[in-house]
């Protein structure tokens, strides 16, 4: 193996991360193309996650890098707040024409979490402005991921990301997670039954303890990406929507995952055929490459901060200093080129029938407890691991096995959860799955000793004790 000098480890707190274990067995990568990444030893790694949900259109991408660096060279910088640029009013056209029909008022953000935080701001704000301030509740989903803010950790339901940070927001409630497995392990796609069933409890059961008239807003994934792949089953979001309706209440799709074609639409909402009130979106805006998020919301939302706000006065005091900086502008607008000319969205639909074969094939392996599957989605959750090894633990060792054998995946407790590029071919397909399903045999075999993480990625830990420094 080549001599490869890592970096100084010790200043960088890696998010999301063990620290202390990822320092030991650090995974860097220096370059990424296409459906690649090269890591800093020169192995070439197939992106089944596309980064982190962000990058549909494949790394790399020429368009973006020109549109970006010519654009530094122009206008760098404008101030974000009573100035701004041509650039943030084309963006938000382009946008407001790629969003479901209605949602044509785009606020910017950099990310999901702040679009999430947004959103609900927007939601409450808009019911204080009609009249109506007892409208302060926010409604969330069990294992709903909407970034790491303090809004978006309220409504969220991953206790892991709530239990450290203090007592958050008041006035927040969850529904219920449509995740079944009792009924619908292994079903391919959307789950038939129990939809309306499922929905109805919102109305029966929530809204009845607080009062509908005091909620403000339900957020929720079309498709829970974070927490799993859960996967709604049918009607369920139309009969939510109908709730929302019935009750006032404004109903928010949080499509940081979901968007930008990921399960074969532009939007879950165009897949479900559901239109919220407001949409947030991030990752895939920009490919991945330069920050940025977005909170469309429909016309009449926006409508009414104008019509009822006094005459002079800032209709939403919020904003970031880096909404809609010219080169998320320019991000954003070549990426939305790049969907129009490759029809990314059709491409993922075309071959979603294929992926999700290939991720069932990896039923009956041992350890599989549930696949799950939508667009170019796969979930696959293993058995709960035991007490003495701790959640996640054959998860987290199938993704270090396959990390050594060239493809990345990503692992959150017991799941798997696979998301490509939406320029994956075929062959790499099946790549992905015939990779996956040897680190499964692979660990599986091993019985518990597979589950020693020291076991993984020698060479990597090799050359971290070889070149690390500690301050
Ligand atoms: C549904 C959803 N909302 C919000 C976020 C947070 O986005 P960010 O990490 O850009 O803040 C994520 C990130 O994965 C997400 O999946």
């Amino acid at each position: 193996m080549s001599q490869v000098k890592l970096p100084n480890l010790s200043h960088y707190w890696v998010p999301f991360t063990a620290n202390r274990q990822f320092k030991a067995m650090p995974r860097l990568f220096k370059a990424a193309k296409g459906n690649y990444y090269t890591t800093m030893d020169d192995r070439q790694i197939l992106d089944g996650t596309a980064g982190l949900w962000c990058v549909p259109a494949g790394h790399g991408r020429e368009e973006i890098a020109v549109a970006v660096g010519e654009q530094l060279r122009t206008l760098d910088y404008a101030p974000a707040f009573q100035t701004s640029h041509p650039l943030a009013f084309e963006t938000a056209t382009r946008l407001a024409e790629y969003m479901p029909k209605g949602l044509d008022r785009i606020f910017f953000t950099n990310s999901g979490s702040e679009s999430a935080d947004t959103a609900l701001k927007i939601a409450l704000a808009y019911h204080r402005v009609c009249g109506n301030p007892l409208r302060s509740k926010l409604i969330g989903r069990e294992r709903g991921y909407h970034g790491v803010n303090f809004g978006g950790i309220a409504v969220g339901g991953i206790a892991g990301n709530r239990k450290a940070f203090g007592n958050g927001l008041a006035g927040v409630d969850h529904i219920r997670h449509p995740l079944d497995i009792t009924k619908n392990a292994f079903t391919k796609g959307v789950p038939e039954d129990g939809g309306i069933t499922l929905a109805n409890e919102f109305e029966q059961r929530i809204l009845t303890l607080h009062d509908p008239a005091t909620i403000a807003a339900l957020i929720i994934e079309p498709m829970q990406g974070s927490a799993g792949v859960i996967i709604p089953p049918k009607n369920y979001l139309k009969r939510l929507r109908e709730i929302c309706d019935k009750h006032g209440i404004l109903l928010i799709f949080d499509e940081v995952i979901t968007g930008f074609g990921r399960l074969g639409a532009k939007f879950g909402a165009d897949y479900f055929d559901v239109v919220p009130d407001i949409l947030t979106c991030a990752k895939g805006l920009s490919n991945g490459v330069v920050p940025m998020g977005a909170v469309a919301v429909k016309r009449e939302v926006y409508d009414a901060f104008m019509e009822k706000s006094a005459a002079g006065a800032i209709e939403l005091p919020h904003g970031y200093t880096y909404s809609a900086i010219p080169i998320a502008c320019v991000a954003a607008i070549a990426t939305l080129d790049i969907f129009f000319a490759e029809k990314l969205e059709d491409r993922a639909a075309g071959l979603s029938d294929y992926f999700g074969q290939a991720a069932h094939s990896l039923k009956g392996l041992p350890m599989v407890k549930d696949i799950r599957n939508i667009g170019l989605v796969a979930g696959i959750e293993f058995e709960a691991a035991s007490e003495k090894t701790g959640a996640g633990a054959f998860a987290f060792a199938t993704y270090l096995k396959c990390y050594e054998l060239g493809l990345h995946v990503r692992y959150n407790g017991d799941i798997i959860a696979i998301s490509p590029p939406l320029t994956i071919e075929k062959y790499e397909i099946d790549r992905i799955f015939n990779t996956l399903s040897d680190a499964i045999k692979y660990v599986a075999s091993l019985g518990e000793a597979g589950l020693d993480v020291s076991r993984y990625l020698k060479n990597e830990q090799l050359w971290a004790a070889h070149s690390q420094t500690t301050i």
